[in-house]
């Protein structure tokens, strides 16, 4: 069996069979027509836990779903179109929103040279799931993640339905990331590899502890490396894209695999932890209000917030540096909706 098969059908499978639809789950793809978007939707197509599914994009959201609507799994496929009204219809009702609507990178782009275009996209979406699902649970897609998170935060605190167990920045490409490369390095089956990946989602702020995983036998150059090329290894996509975007084949699969822990947890599957970016206590103390570290999901989304754990002294600087620019990067989240609310 496949990584993929096993990392996210086999379980489905099973419990199709033993519960039968006790839970109708709508899933909603914010951004459903674009690189990611319409392999993603594909994903949540294929998982049987998901129910309904509805499509939103500003272009094409009608045409993908009619063209997903035909593969013959159980759930019902909708696109909506590009309305005010569209989207609140889109949203309703909605157990799962996935929002990977925005511009993606070309060569020589930084996550955060995105913010100025991708800002004002996640807001506006924000405030309509705000206002239309404000007890679904929001994963957010577009970068940069460590701003679009804290963005989604104030629409939510500013319309009084912020619930920080429900908001999630997806971070699992990171560690999908981590385990394959490791795997590359070890010889292993990367199914079997589980590197915590912690910290934000952009450059020096992506941290893997290694030292917890079973590459922690890793030491060096080849450690140097490795590092480098998780934290760095979106960058890898980027140019061999040449100008034509980001990761998107494999993005589909970590945000499917994340909805999917989500929807597991939601429907009340025990021991569910997913590492991602979420409002959490761990550097408060520092200004830092949003951090990700491995996280257990529960029915009511973040059940319980993991510490850092035991990290070696390189990984301790790792984590210096991220928080340095893991503030700022909230930070101007935060400041963009108080000017532009
Ligand atoms: P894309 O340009 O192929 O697709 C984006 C889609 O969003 C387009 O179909 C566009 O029409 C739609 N869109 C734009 N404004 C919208 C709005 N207001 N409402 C609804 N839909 C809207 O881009 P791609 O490659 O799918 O990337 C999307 C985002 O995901 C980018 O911000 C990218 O940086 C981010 N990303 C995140 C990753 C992560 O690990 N969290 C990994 C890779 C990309």
């Amino acid at each position: 069996m496949s990584f993929f098969t096993r990392q996210m059908f086999g379980q489905v499978q099973r419990r199709a069979f033993s519960a039968s639809s006790r839970q109708a789950s709508k899933v909603a793809v914010l951004g459903a027509a674009g690189g990611i978007g319409q392999p993603l939707s594909l994903l949540m197509k294929l998982n049987p836990r998901v129910t309904e599914l509805a499509l939103y994009d500003i272009k094409l959201g009608p045409g993908v779903a009619a063209d997903i609507s035909h593969i013959n799994t159980k759930s019902t496929v909708k696109g909506y179109d590009p309305t005010p009204s569209g989207l609140r219809e889109c949203l309703q009702g909605s157990e799962v929103i996935l929002i990977p609507a925005g511009v993606p990178r070309k060569p020589g782009m930084t996550r955060d040279d995105l913010f100025n275009t991708n800002a004002s996209i996640v807001r506006d979406l924000a405030k309509a799931a705000a206002d239309a699902a404000p007890n679904a649970n929001l994963l957010i897609i577009s970068n940069p993640v460590n701003s679009t998170v804290p963005i989604c935060a104030e629409v939510y605190k500013s319309k009084g339905v912020y619930n920080p167990k429900r908001l999630f920045g997806v971070t699992t490409l990171d560690i999908v990331r981590a385990s394959r490369f490791v795997s590359e390095i070890k010889g292993t089956d990367p199914a079997n590899e589980n590197i915590p990946v912690i910290g934000g989602h952009s450059g020096v702020t992506i941290v893997p502890l290694l030292s917890q995983s079973g590459a922690s036998d890793i030491t060096g150059a080849k450690l140097d490396a490795l590092i480098q090329r998780i934290q760095f290894g979106g960058d890898e996509v980027v140019k061999a894209k040449d100008g034509a975007g980001s990761a998107t084949l494999s993005m589909a699969m970590a945000g499917a695999r994340f909805a999917e822990s989500v929807l597991k947890a939601a429907q009340g599957e025990k021991g569910v932890v997913e590492c991602t970016f979420v409002d959490s206590p761990l550097y408060k103390d520092q200004g830092i209000d949003f951090f990700s570290s491995k996280v257990e999901l529960g029915p009511d989304g973040v059940q319980k917030i993991h510490p850092v754990g035991a990290i070696s002294k390189e990984e301790e600087k790792l984590l210096e540096a991220c928080l340095t620019d893991l503030k700022k990067n909230i930070d101007k989240g935060v400041e963009f909706v108080k000017a532009n609310p």
